[in-house]
């Protein structure tokens, strides 16, 4: 959508935001892992980040449509979503050489793959001067594979959280509570749009 940002000072200085609160959930999340070695944790901190960040980017659109005082987030969804894309490139760098070496990990690393290449595409697209270039509609039909990256992306992480490693890992709640939470906002606003349309068609 086109936002309009006046000036690079104002845009780099809300990249400059966003991307200091990546470093922190980086940081934290590096911190809730002692046990683990350099590596992994930095893999891990790296991946659960960038799943947040997805889901924070997902919850801003359905939640505005919901709880008007919200409106205000919806300028940060650009931020978020390419600090999300630069944080799953991270991962994918770090993890990808021990991912590559596992036979069964291909079918889930295939999806994280696919996830990522879409990511990248909107990353890519995600500027006044790209909506302009595609068209509003062009654009929006591109940027609704958002959806399919989270899909992609949670399967992938499950697929880690609870049946390559089942019970070691503290963030399956966490991406459980997420992953839910984006379903029902997105279903709660479209059930919204749904009344909404059709009390006007009855007036
Ligand atoms: C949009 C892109 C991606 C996202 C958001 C993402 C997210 C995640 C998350 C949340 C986890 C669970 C981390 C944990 O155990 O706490 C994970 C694990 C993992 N991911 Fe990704 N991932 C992405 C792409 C990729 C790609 C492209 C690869 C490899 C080519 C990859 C390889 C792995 C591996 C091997 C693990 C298991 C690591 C371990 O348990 O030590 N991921 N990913």
């Amino acid at each position: 959508m086109l936002l309009g940002i006046k000036s690079k000072k104002d845009l780099l200085s809300r990249h400059a935001l966003i991307g200091f609160l990546a470093a922190i959930l980086v940081y934290l999340f590096w911190l809730s892992r002692p046990e683990l070695s350099f590596e992994p944790r930095l893999w891990r901190a790296l991946g659960d980040s960038a799943f947040t960040f997805l889901f924070i980017t997902l919850a801003i659109g359905p939640l505005s449509k919901l709880w008007k005082p919200s409106l205000w987030l919806l300028p940060w969804r650009r931020e978020t979503g390419i600090w999300f894309a630069l944080l799953a490139l991270s991962h994918f760098l770090r993890v990808n050489d021990y991912a590559a070496s596992v036979p069964e990990f291909q079918l889930p690393r295939l999806l994280g793959l696919i996830a990522l290449f879409l990511t990248l595409l909107l990353a890519a697209t995600s500027s006044d001067r790209a909506v302009n270039f595609l068209g509003i509609s062009s654009w929006k039909w591109l940027h609704y594979s958002a959806y399919t990256i989270f899909y992609l992306t949670a399967s992938h992480a499950a697929y880690f959280l609870f049946i390559r490693f089942p019970g070691s890992n503290w963030f399956r709640y966490s991406f459980l509570a997420m992953a839910l939470i984006v379903f029902i906002l997105q279903l709660s606003a479209f059930v919204k749009i749904v009344v909404q349309q059709k009390t006007k068609s009855w007036y």
